[in-house]
């Protein structure tokens, strides 16, 4: 399963790209407005400059026309744009033409295995169900990516899945187990995936170890060096056996 970030905030989307696990963007509208973004034009090539992958951005139109202009001009922005298109009549009508024209697309806004099997057949790129929007009403967001992972695996349907509406590490876990291709995940997950109790409690006990050892015993210990030569029984005058310390490593050495 490949790991997106859902953000539109450069430095979240940069740090994240410097870890090397981001394989593209997704944005919406709200995401773009709480980055402050004036120019998404200038923001998806800034995007785009940053992670390799696609970078998916939301039309605004709600009319299939309307839509289809957008997302012409998105694809004129980065030939790695895929142009995020809501799950109504008008959007399949949409997702189709564009896709006829080798515009990728993802259909955003699913909650049922119905809507994703309308979308795939429109032709879209990716699907993006909402797991946590559909857990917040006490459904059952995880089941819906496992449906249409089964749906897609039986009928070899190339569109992927997106998991999105991702809330907590658990989520990503989940949506990987369940088959979804991908996950696109806001950056204070990514964050808390890289963390673990145990992990910060054993590098603090390695340096503490390490600190409890004096400068001055280490600076003795690495004099007499990382090698300790040894007379090996049964060596000849003219031989004279290295032993590596730790790697245990013989090599005869002529003097
Ligand atoms: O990818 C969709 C995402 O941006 C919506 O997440 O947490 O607002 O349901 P959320």
């Amino acid at each position: 399963m490949q790991l997106f970030i859902d953000s539109a905030d450069l430095v979240e989307i940069s740090a994240a790209a410097r870890w090397g696990v981001l394989g593209g963007v997704t944005t919406n509208p709200s995401l773009m407005a709480r980055a402050g973004v004036s120019d998404p034009g200038q923001a998806v090539a800034a995007i785009a400059g940053r992670v390799d992958g696609p970078v998916n951005v939301e039309v605004l139109a709600t009319d299939a026309g309307g839509m289809i202009d957008e997302g012409r001009r998105y694809a004129r922005w980065s030939p790695r744009v895929t142009v995020k298109i809501p799950m109504t009549a008008a959007g399949l009508e949409a997702v189709h033409q564009l896709n006829k024209e080798g515009i990728s697309t993802n259909v955003t806004l699913v909650f049922s295995a119905a809507q994703g099997i309308l979308a795939a057949r429109a032709g879209a790129t990716y699907i993006s169900p909402f797991v946590g929007r559909l857990d917040d009403l006490a459904a059952d967001g995880m089941r819906l990516i496992r449906e249409l992972a089964d749906i897609f695996r039986i009928h070899r349907i190339a569109t992927e899945i997106i998991a999105a509406s991702i809330r907590h590490p658990l989520h990503v876990v989940e949506a990987a187990r369940a088959g979804a291709h991908i996950a696109t995940v806001p950056f204070k997950v990514l964050e808390q995936m890289i963390r673990h109790p145990l992990t910060d409690a054993g590098i603090e006990r390695f340096l503490a170890d390490w600190g409890a050892v004096g400068a001055s015993h280490r600076a003795t210990a690495s004099d007499r060096g990382s090698k300790r030569e040894l007379r090996v029984p049964g060596a000849t005058n003219a031989q004279e056996t290295t032993i590596g310390e730790g790697a245990g490593q013989c090599k005869n050495v002529p003097h």
